[in-house]
């Protein structure tokens, strides 16, 4: 069965700390007005989907302003921040954390909770980004620390090169309509208690016409999007990452959480 340890609640434990976070967030790319945007975000925080992921390459930092007024209405530790760090900015742990600061101080907090390089950063090798990664926690710029978008191997080795610290949160790629990663990726983070963070949640909105998805949500008297959400949501280690700017797609993305979908159509939504 592929989903033995089914979980519809509204909370992941994240890796092995055992800190709960919300299992469904919210993205900063490609925001297209980002008053509404702010607006949204600060109703998903009000829900409780107050994990929010941000990077310094999106919108040239303006997604780093959005974030500063966002937290500026409410308390800091209401907010779980995943920073999606330029990796030309982690080439050795000074400059790093000089950067990082700067970064921070833009986003108007003293700490962001995870610190995920977003790809590769080129000289650099694995292991001294492995050093960068651990003086940025080190220095309490990040609580935790993550990888954006790294081939397997690539996170094994980082894992080999960590000393004091562990992976808490993998981001990649993953939605029902593309599920590549549960072959391995999925396995692996199961195996080792690594929190997949699951971005392109609603493959930029092609969950939403999908006539299998359709017809399940109507089962449910759900939305498409919603069981699209309530489908990686059900992955014990997976948090459900979409966009929205749109306060009544955030209430229903949020809803996604009380949506409990049945083995048999987890199953049907396994093979599409
Ligand atoms: N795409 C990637 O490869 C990638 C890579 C790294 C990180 N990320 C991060 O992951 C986040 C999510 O990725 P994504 O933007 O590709 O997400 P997505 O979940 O695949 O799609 C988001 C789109 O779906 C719409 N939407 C959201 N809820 C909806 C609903 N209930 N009904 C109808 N439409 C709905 C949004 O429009 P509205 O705003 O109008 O609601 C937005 O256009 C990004 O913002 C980014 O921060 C993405």
């Amino acid at each position: 069965m592929l989903h033995q340890n089914q979980t519809c609640s509204e909370k992941k434990v994240l890796g092995k700390t055992g800190e709960k976070i919300p299992s469904i967030g919210f993205g900063t790319y490609n925001i297209k007005d980002f008053v509404s945007a702010e607006r949204a975000l600060l109703k998903a925080i009000e829900l409780g989907a107050s994990l929010i992921e941000v990077s310094d390459l999106y919108a040239y930092g303006l997604a780093m302003d959005l974030i500063r007024r966002v937290i500026s209405k409410v308390k800091r530790e209401e907010v779980f921040i995943v920073f999606r760090a330029d990796p030309t900015l982690l080439t050795d742990p000074q400059s790093s954390i000089f950067k990082v600061e700067q970064r921070l101080r833009r986003m108007g907090v003293t700490y962001v909770d995870v610190i995920m390089p977003a790809g590769y950063p080129e000289f650099t090798s694995l292991e001294t980004l492995a050093k960068v990664l651990e003086a940025i926690v080190d220095k309490e710029l990040a609580r935790y620390i993550g990888l954006g978008d790294f081939k397997l191997k690539d996170i094994v080795s980082i894992m080999s090169f960590l000393r004091k610290y562990e992976i808490s949160m993998v981001q990649s790629r993953y939605n029902v309509l593309n599920r590549r990663i549960e072959k391995d990726l999925i396995p692996f983070t199961s195996e080792n208690r690594i929190t997949i963070l699951a971005c392109t949640a609603l493959e930029r909105g092609n969950v939403l016409k999908h006539p299998t998805i359709l017809q399940i949500a109507g089962k449910y008297n759900a939305t498409p999007a919603q069981v699209a959400l309530s489908y990686l949501a059900s992955r014990p280690n997976v948090v459900a990452l979409t966009k929205s700017e749109n306060i009544a797609h955030v209430v229903e993305d949020t809803e996604a959480t009380k949506l409990c979908l049945k083995e048999e159509d987890l199953n049907i939504l396994a093979t599409l």
